[in-house]
């Protein structure tokens, strides 16, 4: 879709008000310019696919930033969904997306893998901008209408919301890991984060961990009454549940099928010298992703003559993310030094032993390198859930391929016949790839099987219905049982 065949932001749909409203940090379309072009793409990941449908069902609106600070006209509809924009300027950008959102709660929220930086003006700002999505959300919903909000970059618009407009329905969904109170404490905002979440009537997580990590410390800071799922405070109930997140798997088994991108997978094991043994790792280039720490246990393994070079060839998709901040620039450069040096010390002349892709790659060909792929390499030192490793998973249609993933990523908890590692461990790790290399097709076949019949029993749409069904209907979130690896 081009900017041109769409129509203006203040076409007189914007002003119906909506029954049901998404609100995210990000809308789900974005501009992309290629070859001199500019055009409306819709935005990568899951939640676009799980919410479409709901939203063209229900004449919804979706709020959100379109990941520019310059003024755009953004589409006022897209696929039969009505946006709305949310503008952000160059230094509310830094403050509150490069700054609060992702330079304190996001380490912080992953086990501070690096150190949260804790500002005060960061923290202004957020609140300002949680007040602008909240203040969009209450003009365009309906008398008794359901609001739906996502992740971390939004958790005070929850409280706030309610305030403007205690009539509707409000759901809040975190795509990201919830800390325990030892690291949740170190936040010198806790309390408000907490009361603001605290707003909505159904609080999601990805696991019954991080719930149950939310309800202890709501009880402990702010006084609340309750269970782990069921929590009484400021005389409103406000329920508590896992909502495991998961793909379109339909969409992703007819891709799997597809003649093309079939043959695109044979064409890429042809480029890359048809190796034995071709390894993935597909990330956003982050340094939760745990990917240097991969490439260290694999440069020790050609050393040590476990891999070899020609045999055993890796493919690392490093998806560019966030790259003004300096934390993600160091992780990018010190990557491509491993990358570097692992070439060096152990490429043949034609057939190099990684290769490196620094692109966001298009879907399709994400899809034939799942398929060409015989070992996919998914460790996260801390993941929300992790939705590539369920992507491969689903792909492998013939119950080929073998995944070895963290024991800390939230999809460990459905994906039990994966070699799992604790990717802190660099012997872990190459112990794992080893017994994924060594797994006869019968083992490798029973452990596939099983995931996909775990993974392929809900998609992302039932995911979506069942969030909604217990924000509806005030039914109690489904039961938080850990099923956590450990
Ligand atoms: C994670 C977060 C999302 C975020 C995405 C990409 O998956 O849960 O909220 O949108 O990363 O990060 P970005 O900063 O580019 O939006």
């Amino acid at each position: 879709m081009t900017r041109d065949t769409l129509e203006p932001t203040s076409s007189s749909s914007d002003v119906t008000l909506a029954q049901f409203v998404v609100v995210a940090n990000r809308l789900p379309v974005q501009l992309s310019s290629s070859q001199g072009n500019e055009e409306w793409r819709p935005s990568p990941g899951g939640l676009v696919s799980a919410l479409t449908p709901v939203l063209q069902s229900r004449n919804g609106l979706w709020i959100g930033w379109l990941g520019v600070s310059e003024h755009v006209d953004a589409p006022a509809v897209y696929e039969g969904i009505r946006l709305k924009a949310i503008d952000i300027s160059k230094e509310e950008y830094d403050d509150f997306y490069l700054g609060f959102s992702n330079a304190t709660l996001w380490p912080l929220y992953h086990d501070a893998i690096r150190a949260p930086t804790f500002h005060r003006k960061w923290w202004h700002t957020y609140k300002e901008i949680n007040r602008r999505y909240a203040a969009a959300a209450a003009a365009a919903v309906a008398p008794g209408g359901t609001v739906w909000i996502h992740d971390y970059q939004l958790q005070l618009v929850p409280d706030m919301l309610r305030k403007l407009r205690p009539d509707v329905r409000i759901g809040f969904f975190l795509h990201i890991p919830f800390p325990p109170s030892e690291l949740f404490m170190q936040l010198p905002w806790r309390r408000e984060i907490i009361s603001g979440l605290l707003g909505a009537d159904l609080i999601g997580f990805q696991v019954p961990h991080a719930a149950s990590n939310f309800s202890r410390i709501a009880r402990r800071l702010l006084g609340a009454a309750g269970t782990d799922s069921i929590l009484n405070f400021d005389g409103r109930v406000i329920r508590v549940g896992a909502f495991p997140i998961t793909v379109d798997t339909a969409q992703i088994v007819a891709l799997a099928g597809d003649v093309k991108i079939r043959e695109r997978a044979r064409e890429i094991r042809r480029d890359l010298g048809n190796p034995e043994v071709l390894l993935l790792g597909v990330d956003r280039l982050d340094y939760t992703k745990g990917i240097q720490q991969r490439l260290m246990a694999m440069t020790e393994m050609y050393a040590d003559g476990q891999l070899v070079g020609g045999t055993h060839v890796l493919v690392q998709v490093a998806v560019p993310s966030r790259e003004s901040d300096a934390h993600y620039d160091l992780e990018r450069h010190n990557l491509e030094q491993a990358v570097s040096e692992m070439n060096g010390d152990h490429s043949l002349v034609g057939s190099p032993v990684i290769h490196y892709l620094h692109q966001n790659l298009h879907f399709d060909e994400l899809m034939a390198l799942y398929l060409a792929a015989d070992i996919m390499l998914v460790t996260p030192f801390r993941d929300g859930m992790n939705l590539v490793a369920k992507e491969y998973v689903v792909c492998r249609t013939d119950l080929t391929g073998r995944l070895v993933l963290s024991e800390f990523a939230g999809a460990a908890a459905e994906l039990r016949g994966a070699f799992m590692v604790n990717p802190h461990d660099l012997d872990g790790i190459k112990e794992a790839i080893g017994l994924a290399l060594k797994a006869g097709p019968k083992e490798a076949k029973a452990r596939m099987g099983r995931m996909r019949r775990k993974v392929l029993r809900h998609d992302v749409s039932d995911w979506a219905r069942s969030f909604l069904a217990a924000l509806q209907q005030g039914s109690p979130p489904p039961p938080l049982i850990d099923s956590d690896p450990l």
